[in-house]
């Protein structure tokens, strides 16, 4: 990797001549440097992109699915080799501990790993409807696929998506956020010194309204995979309606995570403060709603903000709660800080930014308590190391609190009683629940949303669907 003064596009095997007087600045939230720039796309760099991955797909769905899989093994492979000069990347541009920084480079293999694995596994079904005609299934591929990224785990979520993508036989189109394009555009590069052919997987920088509608807007994309906020999910599902463009949407959440008294309390107590400083709370899945029951409330709190004390915020191998990603959103958390405060919220720890990390755009682990369930603080994403502890009583109030919200991403639950373990999973609305730790799961568990948080869903055996049609023949004998 060298540092160019602005990278270009990555489309055909190659990168494209960026122009540095149009290019987009990258920050390292460690200490808001500057970085690197990354070429602003238009509709015309997407046009170029999305040409280049049309001519690639149909040979590529021809390929044998068993050597398809091969070579998005090999990807694989290579990126474990490569994982440091990556790690190294996206610490740069994320901010996040080196040790994370790997654990997501981890994950981006295990994608293509996995999908390297299924890929052959695209089966269909016979079904009997007589004697008189054979009549089977087939699973086909889109054509090309749109991916637009966020910036939390760039290539960590670009490999979910873009893996299943190309096993299923689909060329890909992706833009990565703004904020963090470096690591992508150098995984292309890769794939394609592995041997993945020109164009199948195509990535250009830039802004959402600009390079991402472009994207969306396309004549020749099939398919929208998106992962980000609401806000672009729901303006992206407008454009998609215009032409009946299948989406895929992984967006937001406030998630409940619910402590019953009868927890085993160490593990809880751990697993709630990991839940909403996971990524210094940039998470999706982050738990920022936690709920105890009030006989153990007190205690609770009282246990969590000592464990919270106990992280250190910094951005060295040892440190557990990294920088904020942007300036912007740094803002952002301390704007929610204020609004706690006019909603009678109190803060055991953090909550304030002083004293914090020189230039850095660091946040403490931050506990609210006091506020009531309709206040801001307690039903909107803030994208941060901040959770708001509220109580219950009982089991259907927990249920009904933990449901209370328009989003339903995941939910955590603490409880040693196994029948009311399920008995609330059953209940609870949300793509994924966690048992007794926060969070869980891997490339192989199904991941999406229930109501605003999202449509469709990602990782597991389920997402080779979203990235397949399926095709019945019917031939009469
Ligand atoms: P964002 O929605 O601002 O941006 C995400 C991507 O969409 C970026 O590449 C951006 O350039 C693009 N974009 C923005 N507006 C667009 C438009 N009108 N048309 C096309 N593309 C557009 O989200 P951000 O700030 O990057 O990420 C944070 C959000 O993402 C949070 O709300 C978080 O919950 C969500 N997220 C969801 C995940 C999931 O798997 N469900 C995982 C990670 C983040």
């Amino acid at each position: 990797m060298s540092d160019y003064p602005a990278w270009g596009h990555y489309i055909h095997g190659g990168y494209t001549q960026p122009d540095p007087a149009q290019a987009l600045q990258e920050y390292d939230p460690r200490d808001g440097s500057a970085t690197w720039r990354v070429a602003r796309g238009t509709a015309a760099e997407v046009d170029q992109a999305v040409r280049s991955a049309h001519g690639a797909q149909a040979a590529w769905a021809d390929t044998k699915p068993l050597d398809r899989g091969r070579l998005l093994t090999r990807i694989a492979n290579r990126l474990r080799e490569e994982a440091e000069r990556f790690a190294a990347i996206e610490q740069r541009e994320t901010g996040k501990p080196l040790p994370q920084a790997r654990g997501d480079l981890e994950l981006a293999a295990q994608y293509f790993e996995f999908y390297g694995g299924l890929a052959p596994g695209l089966e269909g079904e016979a079904i009997d409807i007589g004697p008189e005609r054979l009549c089977y299934t087939r699973r086909e591929p889109y054509g090309v696929v749109g991916i637009i990224l966020p910036w939390n785990a760039p290539l960590n979520q670009a490999a979910r998506a873009a893996a299943p993508a190309l096993a299923a036989g689909n060329a890909v189109v992706a833009k990565p956020s703004e904020f963090t394009s470096v690591s992508l555009l150098c995984f292309a590069e890769l794939a394609v010194q592995c041997g993945l052919p020109a164009g199948l997987l195509n990535v250009v920088t830039g802004t959402g309204p600009e390079a991402g509608a472009a994207l969306v807007r396309h004549p020749d994309v099939a398919k929208i995979a998106f992962t980000g906020s609401v806000r672009a999910g729901r303006e992206i599902g407008l454009m998609a309606a215009e032409r009946t463009l299948p989406v895929t949407l992984e967006l937001g959440g406030k998630s409940p995570n619910i402590v019953f008294a009868d927890a085993n309390l160490d593990d809880a107590v751990a697993g709630s403060l990991r839940a909403f400083t996971v990524n210094a709370g940039q998470a999706c899945i982050a738990g920022t709603r936690c709920l105890v029951e009030r006989s153990l409330y007190d205690d609770f709190v009282a246990r969590l903000a000592a464990a919270a004390g106990d992280l250190r915020v910094g951005a060295a191998d040892g440190d557990h709660v990294g920088p904020i990603i942007t300036e912007a959103q740094y803002q952002r958390v301390q704007d929610y800080f204020d609004i706690a405060r006019q909603e009678g919220a109190r803060a055991l720890t953090g909550g304030t930014v002083e004293g914090g990390q020189g230039s850095g755009w660091f946040v403490p682990p931050t506990i609210f308590t006091d506020a009531p369930a309709t206040a801001r603080i307690a039903r909107e994403e803030i994208f941060g190391p901040v959770c708001v502890v509220l109580p219950f009583d009982g089991e259907a109030e927990a249920i009904r609190m933990a449901n209370d919200t328009d989003y339903g991403l995941a939910a955590g639950l603490w409880t040693r009683d196994v029948g009311r373990a399920h008995r609330v999973a059953a209940r609870l609305q949300a793509g994924q629940v966690y048992i007794n730790e926060y969070p869980v799961g891997g490339v192989e568990t199904p991941f999406g949303g229930f109501k605003q948080s999202g449509l469709g869903r990602e990782k597991g055996r389920e997402a080779l669907h979203h990235y397949s049609q399926l095709k019945t023949v019917i031939l009469k004998l």
